[in-house]
């Protein structure tokens, strides 16, 4: 009988196609075997355990400068948070500066990351401009794993115009490159922020009306008409509303490759926690898009129901309310925008999601493993329970009840927005590359064995 270095024994493995009962054998790092009296020289009982593939978390922002600050968390506490909530890979962003080339920006953040990831990171690159130097760029980019390209309609010094957007996408496309989209439409959103403002209402919690959902369904238009004609992957990030998750829908249906991403907070989080609460509250929820009305909630889960999502990020963007969010109290103008999630994406989209009847255990990890990793080409060294997969796995106990406070919490923020939400089911374990390093919550190595990781080519799911 073969040895293995690690068994984890007996648990109820799921992925993206099945569940079954079954030992898994890891050798050097790596998934070796998938069976049954599996013979290591460590052994893990995982009965009464579902053992996954580490969730992808497709979607983060660690220590990324703003015009006034700089997120709470780095690479080091952000990676620590997502592997204590069962994420073993993250995908962050490269965001050149002015004039910076798109492989100096990219050399600048490995070596930023380098040495500080508890888990592997990818990148995708986002573009600020149509320049000739960074269309050529694009074009390489793939030999150094970046597939997917980065445009915003919105925020100033970041978001393209029309035309600049048409080119983007065409570049992408005729490189066979995938292009994600914060998808708001800037001039409605400049036209009801100037509006607010003449009429002082400038307390955070007028946030959400200065975004509308309007903003959010004409951009997601716009984008599907500009990409008619090309075979170009689209992946709208963050979707917030349901209107534009059925635009998204209706696109898919015509043929076009196109994909919607929504994040935990659109479908807990709603505007009545900013009437209700302090303007301490309503700037600590500030994050573009806003948080929606209370029914859109529902509306997005019943899209999670049609499966009119193909996948969940945390957009993890923390900042503190002390000093950093508390810093604009008087013009929600000044608030950085950004919410903490990368550790509770998992487990709520579990208590939420499973448990409340939206998601069977195999759309679960789908959506928040399997298929960011296919999106973003890699897979399936990471999203899968495969032979040759990276030993990437989470054991997570369905019965574990968790009442959310920040304090067990390992994001290196002093909030979180789901604070009092009662959790059943919580990560025990994340083994990352064979090693243990999360054990009922905390951390239980110090091998920091993160390292970037290059991404094939995308697929369209
Ligand atoms: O408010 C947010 N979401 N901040 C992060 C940047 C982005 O737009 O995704
Ligand atoms: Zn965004
Ligand atoms: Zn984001």
């Amino acid at each position: 009988m073969e040895n293995f270095d690690l068994v984890i024994r007996g648990g109820k493995l799921v992925t993206d196609q099945k569940v079954t009962i079954s030992d898994l054998g890891i050798r050097n790092g790596k998934i070796a075997a998938v069976g049954l009296n599996l013979l290591g020289k460590e052994t893990i009982d995982a009965n009464g355990f579902l053992v996954l593939p580490g969730g992808i978390d497709p979607h983060v922002h660690f220590q990324m400068p703003t015009a006034t600050t700089m997120t709470s968390d780095d690479w080091f506490s952000g990676t620590r948070a997502a592997a204590c909530g069962g994420t073993t890979t993250v995908i962050d962003f490269v965001e050149p500066e002015m004039g910076e080339s798109l492989s100096e920006a990219l050399r600048k953040r490995q070596a930023e990351a380098e040495r500080n990831c508890w888990i592997d990171y990818a990148l995708h690159m986002t573009i600020h401009n149509v320049e000739p130097k960074t269309l050529q760029a694009m074009e390489y980019m793939q030999e150094l794993g970046i597939t997917s390209f980065k445009v915003y309609t919105t925020y100033e010094g970041m978001k393209l115009n029309q035309n600049n957007l048409r080119i983007v996408f065409e570049k992408a496309a005729s490189i066979g490159g995938l292009c994600m989209v914060h998808a708001e439409a800037d001039d409605l959103i400049q036209q009801t922020t100037a509006q607010l403002i003449k009429e002082k209402k400038t307390d955070p919690s007028w946030f959400p009306e200065s975004r509308p959902a309007q903003a959010e369904i004409e951009a997601v238009i716009n984008c599907i008409k500009l990409t008619a004609n090309t075979n170009l992957i689209l992946y709208v990030v963050h979707l917030s509303t349901s209107a534009a998750i059925e635009l998204v829908d209706q696109a898919r249906k015509d043929g076009k490759n196109i994909i919607a991403e929504t994040c935990p907070q659109y479908l807990l989080l709603n505007k009545n926690l900013f009437t209700n609460n302090d303007q301490v509250t309503a700037a600590s929820l500030i994050c573009s898009p806003p948080l929606r009305e209370a029914g859109e909630n529902q509306a997005i889960w019943s899209a999670v129901d049609e499966e009119k999502i193909q996948s969940v990020g945390s957009d993890h963007c923390s900042f503190t309310i002390d000093p950093q969010k508390r810093s604009g109290l008087d013009d929600f103008r000044k608030v950085p925008g950004g919410l903490p999630g990368v550790e509770l994406r998992l487990p709520l989209l579990y208590t939420f999601g499973v448990r409340a009847g939206h998601l069977n255990l195999t759309e679960w990890v789908r959506l928040c493993s399997s298929q960011p990793a296919k999106i973003f080409g890699l897979y399936p060294q990471k999203g899968s329970l495969t032979v040759g997969a990276d030993a990437d796995i989470v054991l997570f106990d369905p019965e574990k009840e968790v009442v959310v406070q920040q304090t067990m919490l390992h994001e290196n923020v002093d909030y979180t927005p789901y604070a009092g939400l009662k959790l059943t089911g919580y990560p025990v374990m994340t083994i990352v590359k064979g090693n243990v390093l999360v054990k009922d919550g905390e951390l239980v190595s110090e091998k920091k064995t993160g390292s970037f990781l290059k991404c094939n080519q995308p697929e369209f799911v």
